[in-house]
């Protein structure tokens, strides 16, 4: 029996412009880790490191997204022993970034590995939705799978176990900006109207078609083009993020194929295919919002393909 193991849970892109709640993308090098440990006691007994202290994540296993996940991880695997989890948050929650679906992710796939990974992660995604569904209220897969299983993923708000993995035929590089306002995913949500016009509808539905295509062929400039094109949910939500026009024009300027909102926001990520290229439109993403009196911070990263993993120390973690 392992004593004890330290699992990676990554942050994620969701929406990527026209895909609102239905396309979602694992980010390399941002996210939590989670510490779990066997214990005798049977359930699941939650830890938190400093900042996750700071923000304010509940305790009570039932309650949490990791606890959940790992509760329901144990049932899976049908043991009447129990784990004792430790999460270190790697980033702020509430970002955009899928914060709940990181630790839920990595307290899930912790807990398999514990007890010897009998488990695959195929066998485990009603588990770590189940988790996610804790902090969002609905079986979402838009953060949680591709901070699970890794990738670019198209997921279904019907069937929420489903999803397609899209190869990205390029390299791709993210900078990626959290501005340091609050946006409540509720309210953003909220925002948004319970029924569209079909011609909306229709042009949504060709906007993401053609994104997904444009990443399958590797043609960025077209990805960036499409991620800028959505008409459902980001004009609405562009209002709750006031650097968000200068923000997005910095990035451009700076030679961004496209910019957008991740999720409810706050945070926005602009793509390019050089990392170097990557950094520099940061910086003017960043400078932007602090032009607008809005402190931000931020990360270069890349697609991560694998997911939740093991890890043997923190060392991959980039820390804000
Ligand atoms: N797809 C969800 C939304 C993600 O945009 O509301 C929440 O972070």
């Amino acid at each position: 029996m392992i004593e004890k193991v330290n699992v990676f849970g990554p942050a994620s892109l969701s929406n990527l412009g026209p895909g609102f709640d239905t396309i979602g993308l694992c980010l390399a090098g941002v996210g939590d880790i989670v510490e779990a440990r066997f214990s005798e006691v049977k359930g699941v007994r939650i830890h938190l490191d400093d900042r996750g202290i700071k923000t304010g994540i509940p305790t009570n296993p039932t309650q949490n997204t990791a606890g959940v996940a790992a509760l329901e991880v144990l049932k899976l695997l049908g043991v009447s022993t129990g784990v004792e989890l430790l999460i270190k948050k790697g980033f702020v929650a509430g970002s955009g970034i899928g914060s709940s679906a990181a630790c839920a992710a990595a307290a899930a796939w912790a807990v398999n590995v514990l007890y010897g990974s009998p488990l695959k992660k195929g066998e485990m995604l009603d588990a770590v939705l189940e988790g996610e569904a804790v902090a969002s209220g609905a079986k979402h897969g838009d953060n949680i799978l591709p901070a699970f299983l890794g990738g670019l993923l198209l997921v279904s708000s019907q069937y929420p176990t489903e999803y397609r993995r899209i190869q990205v035929k390029t390299s791709l590089w993210i900078a990626l900006i959290l501005p340091e306002i609050q946006v409540l995913t509720k309210k953003a949500r909220a925002m948004l109207p319970a029924s569209v016009p079909l011609k909306t509808a229709v042009y949504q539905a060709s906007a993401l078609g053609f994104m997904v295509d444009a990443f399958r062929s590797g043609d960025l400039v077209e990805v960036g083009r499409w991620m800028m094109k959505d008409q459902l949910a980001e004009p609405v939500r562009a209002d709750l993020v006031p650097c968000y026009n200068s923000v997005k024009n910095a990035a451009l300027n700076a030679g961004a194929y496209g910019c957008a909102l991740t999720g409810s926001g706050p945070a926005m990520f602009a793509i390019t295919d050089d990392r170097l290229q990557a950094k520099k439109i940061l910086d003017s993403m960043i400078e932007a919002s602090n032009q607008h009196q809005i402190r931000a911070s931020g990360y270069v990263s890349t697609l991560n393909e694998s997911g939740a993993e093991e890890i043997s120390s923190d060392i991959k973690i980039l820390s804000l």
